[in-house]
Protein backbone atom coordinates (compact mmCIF):
# COMPACT_ATOMS: atom_id res chain seq x y z
CA UNK A 1 0.00 0.00 0.00
CA UNK A 2 1.01 3.62 -1.17
CA UNK A 3 1.28 6.46 1.27
CA UNK A 4 -1.15 8.48 -0.78
CA UNK A 5 -3.43 5.16 -0.60
CA UNK A 6 -3.14 5.04 3.71
CA UNK A 7 -3.91 9.13 3.91
CA UNK A 8 -6.90 8.38 2.11
CA UNK A 9 -10.47 8.83 4.01
CA UNK A 10 -12.34 7.20 0.89
CA UNK A 11 -13.85 3.99 1.35
CA UNK A 12 -12.49 1.38 -0.73
CA UNK A 13 -15.58 -0.48 -2.69
CA UNK A 14 -16.05 -3.06 -4.71
CA UNK A 15 -18.74 -2.37 -6.26
CA UNK A 16 -20.35 1.51 -6.70
CA UNK A 17 -23.98 0.58 -7.65
CA UNK A 18 -24.57 3.14 -10.15
CA UNK A 19 -27.18 5.91 -10.60
CA UNK A 20 -28.43 8.10 -13.83
CA UNK A 21 -28.42 10.74 -11.59
CA UNK A 22 -26.11 12.68 -9.44
CA UNK A 23 -27.51 11.30 -5.62
CA UNK A 24 -27.30 14.05 -2.96
CA UNK A 25 -30.22 12.94 -0.94
CA UNK A 26 -29.26 10.73 1.29
CA UNK A 27 -30.39 11.96 4.47
CA UNK A 28 -34.15 11.44 3.32
CA UNK A 29 -33.29 7.57 1.94
CA UNK A 30 -30.37 6.15 1.33
CA UNK A 31 -30.09 5.27 -2.65
CA UNK A 32 -28.80 3.11 -4.64
CA UNK A 33 -28.71 0.56 -1.54
CA UNK A 34 -25.76 -1.83 -1.68
CA UNK A 35 -26.32 -4.72 -3.83
CA UNK A 36 -26.10 -7.17 -1.19
CA UNK A 37 -29.37 -5.71 -0.33
CA UNK A 38 -30.99 -5.90 -3.56
CA UNK A 39 -30.42 -9.66 -3.89
CA UNK A 40 -31.05 -11.02 -0.42
CA UNK A 41 -34.64 -9.42 -0.34
CA UNK A 42 -34.92 -11.05 -3.58
CA UNK A 43 -33.79 -14.37 -2.80
CA UNK A 44 -34.77 -14.32 0.77
CA UNK A 45 -38.75 -13.66 -0.18
CA UNK A 46 -38.78 -15.71 -3.31
CA UNK A 47 -37.86 -18.44 -0.94
CA UNK A 48 -38.95 -17.94 2.33
CA UNK A 49 -41.81 -14.78 1.90
CA UNK A 50 -44.66 -16.40 4.59
CA UNK A 51 -45.83 -14.87 7.65
CA UNK A 52 -43.05 -15.67 10.43
CA UNK A 53 -44.14 -17.35 13.68
CA UNK A 54 -47.20 -18.60 12.71
CA UNK A 55 -46.87 -21.88 11.33
CA UNK A 56 -44.66 -24.92 11.58
CA UNK A 57 -43.74 -25.56 8.59
CA UNK A 58 -40.10 -25.42 7.32
CA UNK A 59 -40.88 -21.83 5.15
CA UNK A 60 -42.17 -20.36 8.58
CA UNK A 61 -39.16 -21.43 10.58
CA UNK A 62 -36.59 -20.28 8.30
CA UNK A 63 -38.58 -17.09 8.02
CA UNK A 64 -38.80 -16.63 12.01
CA UNK A 65 -35.34 -17.87 12.28
CA UNK A 66 -34.53 -14.38 10.07
CA UNK A 67 -36.54 -12.29 12.47
CA UNK A 68 -34.47 -13.40 15.39
CA UNK A 69 -31.55 -13.54 14.02
CA UNK A 70 -32.33 -9.80 12.77
CA UNK A 71 -33.20 -8.55 16.25
CA UNK A 72 -29.81 -10.20 17.53
CA UNK A 73 -27.74 -8.16 14.89
CA UNK A 74 -29.68 -5.53 15.55
CA UNK A 75 -29.20 -5.71 19.69
CA UNK A 76 -25.36 -6.15 19.23
CA UNK A 77 -25.31 -3.34 16.61
CA UNK A 78 -26.96 -0.78 19.11
CA UNK A 79 -25.01 -2.17 22.16
CA UNK A 80 -28.08 -3.98 23.97
CA UNK A 81 -28.22 -7.08 25.90
CA UNK A 82 -31.26 -8.78 25.04
CA UNK A 83 -32.62 -9.00 21.83
CA UNK A 84 -36.08 -9.60 22.50
CA UNK A 85 -36.23 -5.84 23.47
CA UNK A 86 -35.10 -4.70 19.90
CA UNK A 87 -38.46 -4.72 18.09
CA UNK A 88 -39.62 -4.06 14.81
CA UNK A 89 -41.84 -1.51 13.70
CA UNK A 90 -42.03 0.23 9.96
CA UNK A 91 -40.12 3.33 10.62
CA UNK A 92 -38.89 5.65 13.28
CA UNK A 93 -42.14 7.56 13.22
CA UNK A 94 -43.89 4.36 13.46
CA UNK A 95 -41.48 3.65 16.94
CA UNK A 96 -41.46 7.08 18.04
CA UNK A 97 -44.91 7.32 18.13
CA UNK A 98 -45.28 4.04 20.50
CA UNK A 99 -42.91 5.09 22.57
CA UNK A 100 -43.91 8.61 23.12
CA UNK A 101 -47.36 8.04 23.61
CA UNK A 102 -46.53 4.70 25.84
CA UNK A 103 -44.28 6.14 28.49
CA UNK A 104 -45.69 9.88 28.83
CA UNK A 105 -48.63 10.84 30.68
CA UNK A 106 -51.15 14.11 31.06
CA UNK A 107 -49.41 15.73 34.29
CA UNK A 108 -45.80 15.27 33.38
CA UNK A 109 -43.42 17.42 32.56
CA UNK A 110 -41.11 17.02 29.24
CA UNK A 111 -38.28 18.17 27.86
CA UNK A 112 -37.13 18.11 24.25
CA UNK A 113 -35.71 20.45 21.63
CA UNK A 114 -35.81 22.53 18.53
CA UNK A 115 -33.85 20.56 17.03
CA UNK A 116 -36.43 17.69 16.73
CA UNK A 117 -38.23 16.40 13.61
CA UNK A 118 -42.25 16.08 13.32
CA UNK A 119 -41.72 12.37 14.04
CA UNK A 120 -41.33 13.84 17.50
CA UNK A 121 -42.97 17.47 17.85
CA UNK A 122 -46.03 16.26 16.28
CA UNK A 123 -46.80 13.49 18.76
CA UNK A 124 -45.34 15.96 21.70
CA UNK A 125 -47.70 18.53 20.70
CA UNK A 126 -50.55 16.24 20.82
CA UNK A 127 -49.18 15.76 23.98
CA UNK A 128 -49.13 19.43 24.99
CA UNK A 129 -53.32 19.36 24.39
CA UNK A 130 -54.03 16.55 26.51
CA UNK A 131 -52.20 18.07 29.65
CA UNK A 132 -48.60 17.13 29.42
CA UNK A 133 -45.73 20.08 30.03
CA UNK A 134 -43.59 20.42 27.57
CA UNK A 135 -40.57 22.68 27.58
CA UNK A 136 -38.28 23.55 24.65
CA UNK A 137 -34.61 23.97 24.07
CA UNK A 138 -32.52 25.74 21.26
CA UNK A 139 -29.89 25.13 19.78
CA UNK A 140 -27.15 28.06 19.37
CA UNK A 141 -25.40 29.93 16.32
CA UNK A 142 -23.30 26.99 15.54
CA UNK A 143 -26.55 24.23 15.68
CA UNK A 144 -25.86 22.22 19.08
CA UNK A 145 -28.00 22.13 22.16
CA UNK A 146 -26.37 22.51 25.30
CA UNK A 147 -26.59 19.48 27.47
CA UNK A 148 -26.96 21.66 30.74
CA UNK A 149 -29.63 24.30 29.63
CA UNK A 150 -31.76 20.36 29.21
CA UNK A 151 -30.85 19.43 33.05
CA UNK A 152 -31.36 22.92 34.03
CA UNK A 153 -35.07 22.76 32.92
CA UNK A 154 -35.96 19.59 34.71
CA UNK A 155 -38.51 19.04 37.36
CA UNK A 156 -40.06 17.52 40.25
CA UNK A 157 -42.26 16.01 37.63
CA UNK A 158 -39.98 15.69 34.63
CA UNK A 159 -40.49 11.87 33.30
CA UNK A 160 -39.16 12.12 29.82
CA UNK A 161 -36.34 14.05 27.65
CA UNK A 162 -37.05 13.39 24.05
CA UNK A 163 -33.99 14.10 21.97
CA UNK A 164 -32.61 14.18 18.26
CA UNK A 165 -29.03 12.48 17.96
CA UNK A 166 -28.24 13.82 14.40
CA UNK A 167 -29.75 16.33 12.77
CA UNK A 168 -31.64 15.91 9.48
CA UNK A 169 -30.83 19.85 8.63
CA UNK A 170 -27.88 21.28 10.19
CA UNK A 171 -25.84 17.90 10.69
CA UNK A 172 -25.38 18.68 13.90
CA UNK A 173 -24.13 15.41 16.60
CA UNK A 174 -25.84 16.14 20.40
CA UNK A 175 -23.79 15.43 23.24
CA UNK A 176 -27.01 12.86 24.35
CA UNK A 177 -24.57 11.27 27.00
CA UNK A 178 -24.64 14.33 29.25
CA UNK A 179 -27.98 14.26 28.98
CA UNK A 180 -28.42 10.57 29.25
CA UNK A 181 -26.19 10.46 32.36
CA UNK A 182 -28.05 12.89 34.07
CA UNK A 183 -31.60 11.56 33.46
CA UNK A 184 -30.40 8.07 34.71
CA UNK A 185 -29.44 9.59 37.98
CA UNK A 186 -32.63 10.88 38.28
CA UNK A 187 -34.95 8.24 36.90
CA UNK A 188 -35.95 10.25 33.74
CA UNK A 189 -36.64 8.06 30.37
CA UNK A 190 -34.51 9.11 27.67
CA UNK A 191 -36.14 8.63 24.31
CA UNK A 192 -34.02 9.38 21.55
CA UNK A 193 -34.53 9.65 17.91
CA UNK A 194 -31.01 8.02 15.77
CA UNK A 195 -32.83 8.20 12.36
CA UNK A 196 -29.74 10.29 11.41
CA UNK A 197 -26.70 8.92 13.12
CA UNK A 198 -27.67 5.27 13.04
CA UNK A 199 -25.13 3.62 10.97
CA UNK A 200 -23.24 6.95 10.19
CA UNK A 201 -21.73 7.23 13.99
CA UNK A 202 -21.76 4.42 16.73
CA UNK A 203 -25.24 4.34 18.50
CA UNK A 204 -24.61 2.79 21.89
CA UNK A 205 -27.20 2.27 24.48
CA UNK A 206 -25.54 2.18 27.55
CA UNK A 207 -22.64 5.12 26.30
CA UNK A 208 -25.68 6.84 25.68
CA UNK A 209 -27.67 6.27 28.25
CA UNK A 210 -30.54 6.05 26.76
CA UNK A 211 -33.74 4.26 27.62
CA UNK A 212 -35.57 4.09 24.05
CA UNK A 213 -33.56 4.46 20.70
CA UNK A 214 -36.05 4.60 17.91
CA UNK A 215 -34.61 3.96 14.19
CA UNK A 216 -35.67 3.92 10.68
CA UNK A 217 -33.74 1.05 8.34
CA UNK A 218 -33.63 3.13 5.12
CA UNK A 219 -30.95 5.28 5.74
CA UNK A 220 -27.73 5.23 6.79
CA UNK A 221 -28.63 1.15 8.18
CA UNK A 222 -28.88 0.78 4.07
CA UNK A 223 -32.51 -0.44 4.86
CA UNK A 224 -35.32 -0.78 2.43
CA UNK A 225 -38.69 1.54 3.35
CA UNK A 226 -41.49 0.29 5.61
CA UNK A 227 -38.89 -1.04 8.22
CA UNK A 228 -37.58 0.35 11.46
CA UNK A 229 -37.36 -0.15 14.95
CA UNK A 230 -36.85 0.49 18.57
CA UNK A 231 -34.28 -1.30 21.35
CA UNK A 232 -35.94 -0.77 24.75
CA UNK A 233 -33.71 -0.63 27.88
CA UNK A 234 -34.30 -3.19 30.67
CA UNK A 235 -36.51 -2.36 33.20
CA UNK A 236 -38.68 0.06 30.95
CA UNK A 237 -42.44 -0.82 30.44
CA UNK A 238 -43.79 0.83 27.32
CA UNK A 239 -47.52 1.14 27.92
CA UNK A 240 -49.35 -0.83 24.70
CA UNK A 241 -51.21 2.18 22.49
CA UNK A 242 -52.15 -0.80 20.07
CA UNK A 243 -53.37 -4.39 20.61
CA UNK A 244 -53.83 -6.90 18.22
CA UNK A 245 -52.23 -10.49 16.36
CA UNK A 246 -48.62 -11.92 17.07
CA UNK A 247 -48.95 -15.66 16.34
CA UNK A 248 -48.15 -16.42 20.23
CA UNK A 249 -51.14 -17.26 22.75
CA UNK A 250 -54.21 -16.21 20.76
CA UNK A 251 -56.38 -17.14 23.00
CA UNK A 252 -55.47 -14.33 25.49
CA UNK A 253 -57.39 -11.17 25.58
CA UNK A 254 -55.31 -9.04 26.38
CA UNK A 255 -52.25 -7.98 23.94
CA UNK A 256 -48.99 -9.44 25.24
CA UNK A 257 -47.06 -8.24 27.86
CA UNK A 258 -43.37 -9.07 26.75
CA UNK A 259 -41.25 -7.92 25.12
CA UNK A 260 -40.72 -7.77 21.54
CA UNK A 261 -44.67 -9.22 20.94
CA UNK A 262 -45.65 -5.95 23.33
CA UNK A 263 -44.77 -3.36 21.08
CA UNK A 264 -45.26 -5.51 17.73
CA UNK A 265 -48.54 -5.67 15.96
CA UNK A 266 -49.60 -7.65 12.86
CA UNK A 267 -47.64 -9.43 10.09
CA UNK A 268 -43.80 -8.14 10.06
CA UNK A 269 -42.68 -6.70 7.29
CA UNK A 270 -40.17 -9.57 6.50
CA UNK A 271 -39.02 -8.08 3.06
CA UNK A 272 -38.08 -5.08 4.96
CA UNK A 273 -36.47 -7.17 7.51
CA UNK A 274 -34.27 -9.35 5.03
CA UNK A 275 -32.59 -5.95 3.39
CA UNK A 276 -32.30 -4.23 6.73
CA UNK A 277 -30.04 -7.18 7.78
CA UNK A 278 -28.09 -7.22 4.55
CA UNK A 279 -28.27 -3.46 4.97
CA UNK A 280 -26.32 -3.36 8.42
CA UNK A 281 -24.00 -6.32 7.76
CA UNK A 282 -22.56 -4.26 4.92
CA UNK A 283 -22.12 -1.25 7.28
CA UNK A 284 -20.77 -3.94 9.87
CA UNK A 285 -18.28 -5.48 6.77
CA UNK A 286 -16.89 -1.83 6.15
CA UNK A 287 -17.14 -0.30 9.15
CA UNK A 288 -19.04 2.99 10.34
CA UNK A 289 -16.50 4.76 11.19
CA UNK A 290 -14.70 4.24 8.14
CA UNK A 291 -18.15 5.09 6.25
CA UNK A 292 -18.20 7.92 8.74
CA UNK A 293 -14.89 9.06 7.45
CA UNK A 294 -15.50 8.92 3.93
CA UNK A 295 -18.51 10.64 3.77
CA UNK A 296 -16.99 13.90 6.22
CA UNK A 297 -14.07 13.94 3.59
CA UNK A 298 -16.58 14.67 1.28
CA UNK A 299 -18.95 17.08 3.08
CA UNK A 300 -15.84 19.15 3.73
CA UNK A 301 -14.90 19.49 0.45
CA UNK A 302 -18.12 20.48 -0.57
CA UNK A 303 -18.59 22.56 2.45
CA UNK A 304 -15.13 24.44 1.29
CA UNK A 305 -16.12 24.75 -2.09
CA UNK A 306 -19.79 25.97 -1.50
CA UNK A 307 -18.46 28.74 1.30
CA UNK A 308 -16.53 31.42 -0.85
CA UNK A 309 -19.25 31.30 -3.43
CA UNK A 310 -21.00 34.67 -3.49
CA UNK A 311 -24.43 34.82 -2.47
CA UNK A 312 -24.57 31.27 -0.73
CA UNK A 313 -25.31 30.91 2.70
CA UNK A 314 -24.30 28.06 4.54
CA UNK A 315 -26.52 26.87 7.89
CA UNK A 316 -24.38 26.01 10.82
CA UNK A 317 -21.81 24.53 8.95
CA UNK A 318 -19.02 25.40 10.79
CA UNK A 319 -16.20 23.63 12.36
CA UNK A 320 -16.57 23.08 16.18
CA UNK A 321 -13.49 21.73 17.91
CA UNK A 322 -14.87 18.34 19.90
CA UNK A 323 -18.37 18.29 18.51
CA UNK A 324 -19.46 15.93 16.10
CA UNK A 325 -21.34 15.82 12.74
CA UNK A 326 -22.95 14.05 10.22
CA UNK A 327 -22.65 14.27 6.44
CA UNK A 328 -25.73 16.92 5.97
CA UNK A 329 -25.48 20.35 4.13
CA UNK A 330 -28.03 22.85 4.02
CA UNK A 331 -27.76 26.52 1.84
CA UNK A 332 -29.84 28.90 0.46
CA UNK A 333 -28.82 30.73 -3.03
CA UNK A 334 -29.87 34.33 -2.33
CA UNK A 335 -32.81 35.69 -3.71
CA UNK A 336 -33.94 32.22 -4.87
CA UNK A 337 -36.87 29.87 -3.11
CA UNK A 338 -34.76 26.85 -1.83
CA UNK A 339 -37.78 25.04 -4.28
CA UNK A 340 -35.93 26.92 -7.26
CA UNK A 341 -32.59 25.94 -6.59
CA UNK A 342 -33.41 22.31 -6.09
CA UNK A 343 -35.31 22.54 -9.40
CA UNK A 344 -32.37 23.48 -11.27
CA UNK A 345 -30.07 21.40 -9.78
CA UNK A 346 -31.96 18.44 -10.83
CA UNK A 347 -32.77 19.61 -14.59
CA UNK A 348 -29.86 21.24 -15.55
CA UNK A 349 -27.23 19.41 -13.52
CA UNK A 350 -28.97 16.07 -12.86
CA UNK A 351 -28.61 16.47 -9.07
CA UNK A 352 -30.90 14.91 -6.94
CA UNK A 353 -31.37 17.40 -3.44
CA UNK A 354 -34.13 17.86 -0.99
CA UNK A 355 -35.53 21.24 -0.74
CA UNK A 356 -37.81 22.98 2.15
CA UNK A 357 -38.85 22.28 5.62
CA UNK A 358 -37.26 18.82 5.88
CA UNK A 359 -40.30 17.88 8.59
CA UNK A 360 -38.33 20.18 10.74
CA UNK A 361 -39.98 23.08 11.06
CA UNK A 362 -38.53 24.46 14.33
CA UNK A 363 -35.06 24.53 13.03
CA UNK A 364 -36.18 26.18 9.99
CA UNK A 365 -37.85 29.17 12.38
CA UNK A 366 -34.48 29.37 13.96
CA UNK A 367 -32.71 29.81 11.15
CA UNK A 368 -35.71 31.94 9.90
CA UNK A 369 -35.46 30.18 5.62
CA UNK A 370 -38.90 29.63 7.17
CA UNK A 371 -39.40 32.78 5.22
CA UNK A 372 -37.74 31.19 2.23
CA UNK A 373 -39.79 28.16 2.45
CA UNK A 374 -36.67 26.36 4.08
CA UNK A 375 -33.16 25.35 2.37
CA UNK A 376 -31.41 22.93 0.10
CA UNK A 377 -30.34 20.31 1.47
CA UNK A 378 -27.22 17.90 0.07
CA UNK A 379 -27.52 14.65 2.02
CA UNK A 380 -24.14 12.48 1.26
CA UNK A 381 -24.00 8.90 1.32
CA UNK A 382 -21.31 6.13 1.10
CA UNK A 383 -21.66 5.45 -2.82
CA UNK A 384 -20.59 9.54 -3.25
CA UNK A 385 -18.04 10.77 -4.95
CA UNK A 386 -15.14 13.53 -5.03
CA UNK A 387 -16.84 13.97 -8.99
CA UNK A 388 -20.27 14.13 -7.55
CA UNK A 389 -19.43 17.22 -5.12
CA UNK A 390 -17.42 19.06 -7.41
CA UNK A 391 -20.48 18.49 -9.49
CA UNK A 392 -22.49 20.00 -6.61
CA UNK A 393 -20.44 22.85 -6.25
CA UNK A 394 -20.61 23.64 -9.74
CA UNK A 395 -24.10 23.32 -10.11
CA UNK A 396 -24.82 25.87 -7.42
CA UNK A 397 -22.10 28.43 -8.20
CA UNK A 398 -23.51 28.47 -11.88
CA UNK A 399 -26.80 29.66 -10.19
CA UNK A 400 -25.38 31.74 -7.58
CA UNK A 401 -23.95 34.09 -10.23
CA UNK A 402 -26.92 34.02 -12.65
CA UNK A 403 -28.79 35.33 -9.58
CA UNK A 404 -26.04 37.99 -9.12
CA UNK A 405 -26.20 38.92 -13.01
CA UNK A 406 -29.82 39.39 -12.46
CA UNK A 407 -29.60 42.32 -9.94
C1 LIG B 1 -34.15 13.13 12.53
C2 LIG B 1 -35.27 12.36 11.91
N1 LIG B 1 -36.21 11.83 12.69
C3 LIG B 1 -37.22 11.11 12.21
C4 LIG B 1 -37.33 10.87 10.85
C5 LIG B 1 -38.48 10.07 10.35
O1 LIG B 1 -38.02 8.95 9.67
P1 LIG B 1 -39.10 7.97 8.97
O2 LIG B 1 -39.81 8.81 7.94
O3 LIG B 1 -38.30 6.89 8.38
O4 LIG B 1 -40.02 7.55 10.03
C6 LIG B 1 -36.37 11.41 9.99
C7 LIG B 1 -36.48 11.22 8.53
O5 LIG B 1 -36.18 12.07 7.73
C8 LIG B 1 -35.31 12.17 10.53
O6 LIG B 1 -34.37 12.70 9.76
Amino acid sequence: MTLTEQASPYLKLDEVPSTKLIYLDNSATSFPKPNEVYVFMDTFYRNYGVNPGRSGFDLCLEAGSLVDETRKLLCRFFGGTDSNRLVFGYNSTDVLNLAIFGLIEPGEHVVTTHVEHNATLRPLWKLEQEGVEVDWVDFDEKGYVDPQEIIRRFKKNTSTVVMNHGSNVIGTVQDVATVGKACRERGIHLILDVSQTAGMVPVKMDELCADVICFTGHKSLMGPMGIGGMYVREGVEISRTRAGGTGVKSAQRDHLDEYPYRMEYGTPNLPGIAGLNAGVKWVEKHGIEAIHRHEMALWKRLRDGLKPIEGVTLYCADDVPGKERISVLSFNVNGLEAMDTGTMLDVDYNIACRTGLHCTPMVHEHLGTDKLHGAARFGIGAFNTEADIDAAIHGVSEIAEMQRKKK
